[in-house]
């Protein structure tokens, strides 16, 4: 029996509110392909470690949590559900402690490891994947068939931040978002492991001046290029 092909990932990265999970998401649909949010297993790090009352700043401590306790998704539902234990923990990652309590494990080169091994292990599962955070194509997936960047000005995020989160009814002051969000972009580009950068022959796409139907329409026509130049079906 000839070994199984190697799992097609496209990647997609950037900082906080660049708009790549809403993308992610539409292109992985778009393509039939399952979609992966890493950010939301930095979020179950912090969950975990809040719920075990282990300081989410002290790597090690929480590091020896994660070993023995199992982040992974619920594929059946889309997205994906992220869970905890079996314990479906969607709602409870968007919490602004567990966003504080992500940040505070983020930089974490034995928290990164783990979660590392469990994202190469759900692409090895799922053959066509669309892997969206940090670091994807830059540390984790450098090999992956297309590796996006997007951006945009923190005015500009910090605004779609404000919007999205007034639709779920919670009022926020926007000078107040670009604060947070200028200090996650400080702390995500500035850690030594697995910071956020550019990847290396990376696509880069300004996502401020395009709403989303126009950004997915450029990464779905990126990718279905490469798969055709790569001779890549869609399914695996
Ligand atoms: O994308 P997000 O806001 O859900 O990310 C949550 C946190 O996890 C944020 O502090 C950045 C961090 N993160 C990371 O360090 N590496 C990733 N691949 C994804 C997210």
């Amino acid at each position: 029996m000839s070994p199984a092909a190697p799992s097609v990932v496209v990647t997609i990265d950037g900082p906080a509110g660049s708009g790549k999970s809403s993308a992610a998401e539409a292109l992985a649909g778009r393509l039939g392909w399952q979609v992966l949010d890493t950010g939301a297993m930095y979020r179950a790090a912090g969950v975990l470690a809040l719920e075990r009352g282990v300081d989410p700043s002290n790597g090690p401590a929480v590091a020896a949590v994660l070993r023995q306790s199992v982040i992974d998704f619920d594929w059946s539902s889309s997205p994906p559900e992220i869970r905890l234990d079996g314990r479906p923990i969607g709602e409870a990652i968007r919490s602004p402690a567990a966003t504080a309590a992500a940040s505070a494990v983020a930089p974490h080169p034995e928290v990164r490891a783990c979660l590392v091994e469990s994202q190469r292990r759900i692409a090895a599962e799922h053959p066509r994947l669309v892997s969206e955070g940090r670091d994807q194509g830059s540390l984790v997936f450098p090999d992956a068939l297309v590796r996006f960047y997007l951006d945009a000005p923190v005015e500009e995020r910090a605004r779609r931040r404000v919007r999205q989160w007034e639709a779920e009814g919670r009022i926020v002051e926007l000078a107040d978002v670009e604060q947070a969000i200028r200090e996650r972009d400080r702390l995500d580009e500035h850690r030594e492991v697995g910071p956020l950068r550019r990847p290396e022959a990376g696509v880069e796409l300004e996502t401020g001046s395009l709403d989303l139907e126009q950004v997915v329409d450029r990464l779905e026509s990126t990718v279905r290029e490469a798969m055709a130049e790569h001779r890549i079906v869609a399914e695996a």
